[in-house]
């Protein structure tokens, strides 16, 4: 990773942070319980991927930095939520994340429930509550995505089919379905929300960027498969080796370690391709593919 990337990242990663923590209520702002562990889950943690892809996709068209904070910081709010309710003892059962205790372990079950339906209210409200484009069937057009990626036909579909699969063995279409809904679908929303902010993008610019969004969504899941099985408790900040534990079926137990690696290696290859065409413009949505792909966390 280049120091240009490593300071440009890192640049994005405050900026996120600090406009999160002006957005999500107080800690003194009742129901106190509430509102800390909404601010528990989100701040101070995560490696703010999709921000920083909707900051690469906003650079790309040149769109106002204002405004993909906006979207940055509304998939950011859908992701932590989902991450809260994929840690519940009826989904994964994991007790730690981001190198904390899980949200239900450091508060309660309910507690936790009620923090990802905040988190998820409060994405739609900061993405509706000002102009984003100069038309504004286009900012009706991005919420609609953001619903459709979050919803039964994006990443709570994914992780309904995530749950199901348990124990089974799924066909390598199968397991791609269930990835690019219950992950792919989000960073895709990431990718285009970000671009979406750019009044100057074609349809056909923004079609190739939808392709490459598929391609890097698919990547982040089958590294973090990988992940699961390669790395340490320490290093992930969360419980290393949990999808064995849980029985889950993922592109290590389908393909195993090398041949996950290799696909990982192709998505690569085919999300550059796409880029192709944006010359230099693309630079920072290259960059962040190659973190994506060689991240050890
Ligand atoms: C973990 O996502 C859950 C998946 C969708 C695979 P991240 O690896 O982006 O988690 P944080 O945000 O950095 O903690
Ligand atoms: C989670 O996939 C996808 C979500 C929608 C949160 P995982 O269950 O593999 O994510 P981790 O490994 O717990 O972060
Ligand atoms: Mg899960
Ligand atoms: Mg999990
Ligand atoms: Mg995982």
């Amino acid at each position: 990773m280049t120091t240009d990337f490593q300071n440009w990242a890192t640049d994005c990663q405050a900026h996120i942070e600090a406009f999160l923590d002006t957005r999500l209520p107080a800690v003194d702002c009742v129901p106190i319980r509430l509102h800390k562990a909404m601010r528990y889950s989100v701040l101070g943690g995560g490696k703010r991927v999709r921000p920083l892809l909707s900051f690469a996709a906003g650079e790309l068209g040149h769109a106002d930095k204002a405004c993909v904070t906006i979207v940055a910081a509304s998939v950011e709010l859908i992701h932590a939520y989902s991450l809260v309710h994929d840690d519940l003892p009826c989904m994964d059962d994991d007790v730690l994340r981001r190198g904390k205790p899980t949200c239900h372990v450091e508060f309660d079950e309910a507690t936790a429930l009620l923090t990802g339906d905040s988190l998820q209210t409060l994405a739609f409200e900061i993405l509706t509550e000002r102009k984003l484009t100069d038309a504004p069937q286009i900012q009706l057009e991005m919420v609609t995505q953001l619903a459709r990626a979050a919803g039964s036909r994006g990443m709570a579909g994914g992780q309904a089919f995530d749950l199901d699969s348990v124990g089974k063995t799924l066909s390598l279409p199968e397991l791609e379905f269930m990835h690019i809904h219950k992950t792919g679908a989000l960073i895709r929303a990431a990718v285009m929300l970000g671009a979406r902010c750019s009044n100057h993008l074609t349809d056909e610019q923004l079609s190739k960027l939808d392709h490459f969004a598929k391609c890097i969504g698919l990547a982040f899941q089958v590294i973090d498969d990988l992940l699961d099985t390669e790395a340490t408790t320490a290093t992930l900040g969360k419980t290393a080796g949990k999808d064995a534990e849980n029985n889950k079926p993922t592109y290590v137990s389908i393909l195993g370690i090398t041949q996950a690696r290799e696909l990982a290696e192709k998505l690569k290859h085919d999300a550059y391709q796409a880029l192709d065409h944006f010359g230099n413009d693309a630079l920072r949505l290259r960059q962040v593919t190659d973190f994506i792909i060689q991240r050890k966390f």
